[in-house]
C-alpha cells in the first residue's frame, strides 16, 4: 500500500493541508480562508476555534481529494504562522481570549517600557530577538492582565499557552499533548536559544507562570498520535516547525550561508548559520533553524511585515486592481515607477528598522502619476525591503549572498523576481515546488518515521524552475536605491 505524508500549514490568512508522495510531489491541496478580526486600530485577532475547525476541515478534504484512507498516512507534519498567541483552559479546552496575531501592536508601549528599563540587551542575548510586540511573550502577559480571572487561573495551573502548533496538537490529540518545537519556542521571547530552555528570568520579567508553557521538543520526532476519532486511524504526529523554518528546510538550505526568502503576507528572509548562534549587529534576529536528532541548527532572520499584503491593499484599499495577479499587468503598463516610492509600513516597520510607530508613505507623486506607477512602486517596495534585509544579513554573517532561493505566492510574478535580481545583483532562484513551507514540515515528519531515509536523499528532490539573473547595471541600481533610502527616511521622520 502506497504511503503519503500529510502536511498541515496553518497560515495567517488561511489553513491549508497538502498531501505529498515519496518523491515530494503534491498529490492534493485543500485550503480555507478564515476571518481576520480587527477590534481596534493596530489590533489583529483570530478565533482559535476557527483556526482549528478550518484546519481539521482541510485535512479531511485533502485526504479525500487524494483518494486515500488514513491508513495510508505515514505521518503528519505541522507548520504554522509563528508568534500568534493562544491561551486556553486545560480542563475544557476552551480559549480564554481570541488568538492575538503576530501582526498585533497592542503591546508596543509595554515593549518601549522594557527598552527604557534597558532590558533589550539581556533579551537579545538570551533569545536572539529584538524587543518588539511581534513576539509572543508580551501578548501572553496582556491576556493574563486583561482577561478577568485569567492570571489567578494561570497561577493555579489551570491555563495553557501555546503558539498555533501547540493549539493544533492539543486538539488533534484531544488534550493529551501540550507540546511545541524549538523553532516556535524561539519566537516567544521566553526561550533561551543558548541553553535551549524556557528562561526563568524572562518569565519573571514578563510575569508569565512557567506551568502554562508547553514542553519543547525537536522538529522531527514522533510526539504522539492523532486521536482515532479525528482521522479514523491514529496517525503519528512527527514534525513541527514554524513556517519560515519549515520553508528553509523545504528549500533545502541545509548548509551554512544558504538563504531563502518567502514572499507571503510579509516577507521572511532566513539564512542558515550552522551550529552557532550569530548575534546580529544589524537589527536582524537570531533564531533556531531546526533541531534534528539532538543537533541544533541556527539562523539569522529578517522579517518584513508587509509584502504580498501591499498587493491586497491595492486591491481592497485602493481598488485599482480586481485580483492580485492583475498587478503584474498594471505595473507593466509603465517602464518604471518614475520616481514614485511606496513604503508599506502599514504595521510599523520590521527588520532592519524596527519602528513600531511607522505608517505607510507614498512619495514622489507628480501630475503624471498613474495607478500603474503606484502598482509598480508597490511591487518595487517588496524588492527594496528584501534588499535592505539582505544587506544586513551579509554584514552580520560576513558572507556574500550570491543566490537567493525564493518561494511563496508572489514568486509567480516574473516582473517582481527580475527586479529583485536586478536590485540584489544576485541570482534569484525559484524551485519547481514552491509550497516549500508545507514540504519542509512533511520532510520533518517523514524523516522521523523512516518514510525518507536521510537529508541527502531529500536534497536530490529539490529542483529549480527558473533562475533570474541581474539585468541592470550596478550604477542604475544604486540610483534607484538612493530614492528608496530617502523614502524610508521620510517614513521614519514622520513618526517623530
Ligand atoms: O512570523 C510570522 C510568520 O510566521 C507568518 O507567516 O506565511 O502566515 O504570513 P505567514
Amino acid at each position: 500500500m502506497e504511503k503519503f505524508i500529510l502536511s498541515l500549514d496553518q497560515g495567517t490568512t488561511s489553513s491549508r493541508a497538502i498531501i505529498f508522495d515519496h518523491k515530494g510531489t503534491i498529490r492534493s491541496v485543500a485550503q480555507k480562508e478564515f476571518r481576520q478580526l480587527f477590534p481596534q486600530p493596530g489590533w489583529v485577532e483570530h478565533d482559535p476555534l476557527e483556526i482549528w475547525s478550518t484546519q481539521a476541515g482541510v485535512a479531511a478534504e485533502a485526504v479525500t481529494q487524494a483518494g486515500l484512507n488514513s491508513e495510508q498516512l505515514a505521518s503528519l507534519g505541522i507548520t504554522n504562522q509563528r508568534e500568534t498567541t493562544i491561551v486556553w483552559e486545560r480542563e475544557s479546552g476552551k480559549p480564554v481570549y481570541n488568538a492575538i496575531v503576530w501582526q498585533d501592536r497592542r503591546t508596543a508601549a509595554f515593549c518601549d517600557e522594557l527598552k527604557k528599563q534597558g532590558l533589550d540587551k539581556l533579551i537579545r542575548e538570551k533569545t536572539g530577538l529584538v524587543v518588539d510586540a511581534y513576539f509572543s511573550g508580551t501578548k501572553i502577559k496582556w491576556i493574563l492582565d486583561n482577561v478577568p480571572g485569567a492570571r489567578a487561573k494561570a497561577e493555579a495551573g489551570k491555563l495553557a499557552f501555546g503558539t498555533v502548533d501547540s493549539w493544533l496538537i492539543w486538539n488533534l490529540t484531544q488534550g493529551k499533548l501540550h507540546v511545541t518545537d524549538v523553532t516556535n519556542a524561539s519566537r516567544t521571547m521566553l526561550y533561551n536559544i543558548n541553553t535551549m530552555q524556557w528562561d526563568k528570568e524572562l518569565l519573571e520579567i514578563l510575569t508569565v507562570p512557567e506551568n502554562m508553557l508547553p514542553q519543547v521538543r525537536s522538529c522531527s520526532e514522533v510526539y504522539g498520535h492523532t486521536s482515532g476519532k479525528l482521522m479514523g486511524q491514529a496517525v503519528p504526529i512527527a514534525g513541527i516547525a514554524g513556517d519560515q523554518h519549515a520553508a528553509l528546510f523545504g528549500q533545502m538550505c541545509i548548509r551554512k550561508g544558504m538563504v531563502k526568502n518567502t514572499y507571503g503576507t510579509g516577507c521572511f528572509m532566513v539564512m542558515n548559520t550552522g551550529t552557532e548562534v550569530i548575534p546580529s549587529k544589524n537589527n536582524l534576529v537570531s533564531t533556531v533553524a531546526w533541531q534534528i536528532n539532538g543537533e541544533t541548527t541556527y539562523a539569522l532572520e529578517g522579517s518584513i511585515f508587509i509584502a504580498g499584503a501591499v498587493v491586497q491593499w491595492l486591491r481592497d484599499g485602493l481598488g485599482i486592481i480586481r485580483s492580485s495577479p492583475e498587478v503584474e499587468k498594471l505595473a507593466l503598463e509603465v517602464k518604471n515607477s518614475d520616481g514614485v516610492y511606496l513604503v508599506p509600513a502599514f504595521a510599523g516597520l520590521g527588520a532592519p528598522y524596527w519602528n513600531q510607530d511607522a505608517r505607510g508613505t507614498l512619495v514622489g507623486l507628480t501630475r503624471g502619476t498613474t495607478a500603474a506607477h503606484i502598482a509598480r512602486a508597490a511591487l518595487d517596495s517588496i524588492a527594496y525591503q528584501t534588499l535592505d534585509v539582505l544587506k544586513a544579513m551579509e554584514a552580520d554573517s560576513g558572507l556574500d549572498i550570491p543566490e537567493l532561493r525564493v518561494d511563496g505566492g508572489a514568486t509567480a510574478n516574473n516582473l517582481l523576481m527580475q527586479f529583485q535580481a536586478n536590485l540584489l545583483q544576485a541570482n534569484v532562484v525559484r524551485p519547481k515546488v514552491t509550497e516549500t513551507t508545507a514540504l519542509g514540515a512533511a520532510y520533518f515528519a517523514g524523516l522521523a518515521t523512516g518514510f525518507w531515509e536521510d537529508i541527502p536523499s531529500l536534497e536530490q528532490q529539490w529542483q529549480e524552475d527558473r533562475q533570474f539573473s541581474p539585468e541592470m547595471a550596478p550604477e542604475e541600481t544604486e540610483s534607484l536605491l538612493s530614492g528608496w533610502k530617502k523614502a524610508i527616511h521620510a517614513t521614519i521622520s514622520w513618526t517623530e
